[in-house]
């Protein structure tokens, strides 16, 4: 999604610009540009395409001289990817700037007033409304006239806004769409997340929704919609500029995966005490816990798979019912709530727009949510009524990796955690499920060093078309997270499908040499999807297995098998993601993809 950033100080901000741009690179975009104030005027370049054909045009960013700028990557919803809808959006006479992310709902109608006012439009944006409004109202002073437009905006925006009539300020806004502020020693930044801006301070302000903000060269105040100045809190943040760089890995995404078993640790281990789920920041009490008469799992994308395999294991060990909703269809599917509920909302980010707006559904029916999240400080966090986060650090390849698998460990404490609570658990399963939790970091790594194995593997079939992967029980989540993997970064079309329903329509599509990934890893099942496993086998599928070590009888059933280390039942999806998360990286690879920014795809979602 768009990706913001913006500086004033004392040192040239083209170059900062360009390498704060860089770094949210991973958010996915299509587009970039940036105004710098030279002292005179603003000057804008922005183009199609990658930032390295910015940088190519400013050389750097020597041709844009001054100390005050803003830049943006645009990630195109209200027209094409062009040289002309990229951001920033300036007025005739290029005295305001304006950078966005999020979508103007109203524009049409405000864009309609505008030009009948006599207002021409170059671009197909929302955006550039927002632009033309700030000129329309302008009355000398940007920020009022920011709070004037800011009530005529309907939807989602964060802003960064630059006017050559008020040059020693940069404004912005938020609403809807993550910005955050840095307090620096040589000036103040703006971005859309901490990586743009880590390099030059760890110090920042979150904002709220509404609130506006003014940074001069050294100073920041913050003002809440009525332009009454607001006292906020300092966030320091802890983590290293090196969690946000390669460090030695091709890509990101590789990086990630290397980072599971501490991801794992880090999310598991600060919860166990005495051998004890001990969940330190779960403000719900063990009544309101035996209260709970329904769970909803709510989310989009990898960490909706990440709820479906909370569903088998919450089922399973806390024996609640649990219902799992993509957030998109959550929100207008008219759910039946009520008090007695809870709502788990599941987001690396926090910032997903539909996950959000579920969250805020559920909250406004009364129902008490509770939040499992990456990003501290995200506005899923930040409304939830409890938030478990999963420490994985910051996750910066678009397909997540390290960032769904602390999502299912965190599920699993919560599982543990109500079905202790709730006395449905047997005292040694309880703890035997402990003690393997706390071993699958090891496990993780046993699985990374067998890596050349599934390279191998992948390369022999990177002239697929089409992938089918199945599995029964918590095999099928992890065949839809598998599947959505490798079709996110190979560009191969990837199906998952629950075993059983295979023969139902999708068995008429398997030929000879058609790729058939079986997850078999849920014991009890072995016999039932061994049976599909012949069914597509007899058709001529080539059959990939992924089982667990001790199930050697599988040979005689697959082409191919690979082994995960034994571990309980409800946890098996976290280890047997490891290798598959592998087999897409590497098919990806082989292919020449662009593994860590896939075409089209954004990291966080802040539109619907
Ligand atoms: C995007 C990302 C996915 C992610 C989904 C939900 O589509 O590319 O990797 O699973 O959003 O994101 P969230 O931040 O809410 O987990």
């Amino acid at each position: 999604m768009c990706g913001i950033v913006g500086y004033i100080g004392a040192q040239p901000a083209a170059p900062i610009l360009l390498d704060g741009l860089t770094k949210l690179e991973y958010r996915g975009y299509d587009s970039a540009g940036i105004s710098v104030y030279d002292g005179k005027d603003i000057h804008t370049v922005k183009t199609k395409g990658k930032i390295k054909e910015l940088r190519a045009m400013v050389h750097d960013g020597q041709d844009l001289l001054g100390t005050v700028g803003i830049g943006h990557t645009r990630w195109a919803t209200h027209g094409a990817p062009s040289d002309i809808n990229s951001h920033p959006h300036t007025n005739a006479s290029d005295t305001i700037a304006v950078v966005h992310n999020g979508i103007i709902e109203n524009y049409l109608e405000l864009k309609k007033r505008l030009q009948r006012r006599g207002y021409h439009f170059q671009s197909e944006t929302d955006t550039e409304v927002v632009t033309l409004m700030l000129d329309y109202y302008f009355n000398g002073d940007i920020l009022s006239t920011v709070v004037r437009v800011m009530h005529r905006l309907e939807g989602s925006y964060a802003l960064g806004i630059l006017n050559k009539d008020n040059p020693d300020e940069i404004i912005a806004v938020k609403k809807d769409s993550p910005l955050i502020v840095g307090l620096g020693e040589d000036g103040n930044y703006i971005a859309s997340d901490i990586p743009a801006i880590l390099k030059h301070t760890r110090k920042i302000y979150i904002l709220e929704d509404g609130e506006i903000v003014r940074l001069t060269k050294d100073s920041v105040t913050v003002y809440n919609a009525d332009l009454e100045e607001v006292d906020k809190e300092v966030t320091e943040i802890q983590w290293d500029v090196s969690a946000a760089e390669k460090g030695g890995y091709e890509h990101f995404m590789m990086k990630e995966i290397h980072e599971e078993p501490k991801a794992v640790r880090d999310t598991v281990n600060p919860r166990i005490r005495d051998g004890e789920v001990f969940i330190h920041e779960l403000r719900m009490t063990p009544q309101q816990i035996r209260r709970i008469s329904k769970i909803f799992i709510i989310a989009c994308g990898s960490a909706y798979h990440a709820g479906v395999t909370g569903k088998y294991v919450i089922e399973n060990m806390a024996r609640i019912p649990v219902e799992v909703d993509l957030a998109s269809e959550f929100r207008y599917r008219d759910p039946i709530l009520d008090k007695s509920m809870l709502a788990i909302i599941i987001s690396q980010s926090g910032e997903t727009a539909d996950t959000l707006a579920a969250l805020r559904e559920a909250r406004r029916q009364g129902v008490r949510t509770l939040a499992i999240v990456n990003v501290v400080g995200s506005s899923i966090a930040r409304e939830a009524d409890d938030v478990l986060y999963t420490w994985a650090g910051p996750e910066i390849a678009v397909a997540t990796t390290k960032g769904y698998i602390s999502q299912l460990s965190a599920l699993y404490l919560l599982g543990l955690h109500f079905g202790r609570t709730l006395g449905r658990l047997d005292d040694a399963v309880y703890h035997e499920m402990i003690d393997e939790l706390q071993v699958l970091p090891e496990k993780i790594g046993r699985l990374l060093e067998q890596k050349e194995k599934i390279q191998y593997l992948a390369t022999q079939y990177i002239g697929l078309k089409d992938v089918f992967f199945m599995g029964r029980g918590i095999d099928y989540a992890t065949a839809l997270e598998a599947s959505l993997k490798l079709k996110e970064i190979s560009y191969v079309h990837s199906e998952a499908y629950a075993a059983g329903e295979m023969k139902h329509g999708t068995i008429s599509l398997i030929e000879d040499g058609s790729l058939v990934v079986g997850l078999v890893t849920q014991e009890h099942l072995y016999g039932k999807i061994i049976s599909n496993i012949v069914e597509v086998r007899t058709r001529g599928a080539f059959v990939l297995a992924v089982t667990n070590e001790d199930n050697k009888e599988i040979e005689k059933n697959a082409d191919y098998v690979f082994y995960i280390p034994k571990t309980h039942r409800n946890f098996t999806g976290l280890l047997a993601m490891i290798p598959l998360q592998l087999f897409a990286y590497y098919v990806a690879v082989a292919k020449g993809c662009d593994v860590d920014q896939p075409r089209n795809l954004a990291k966080s979602v802040t539109v619907e």
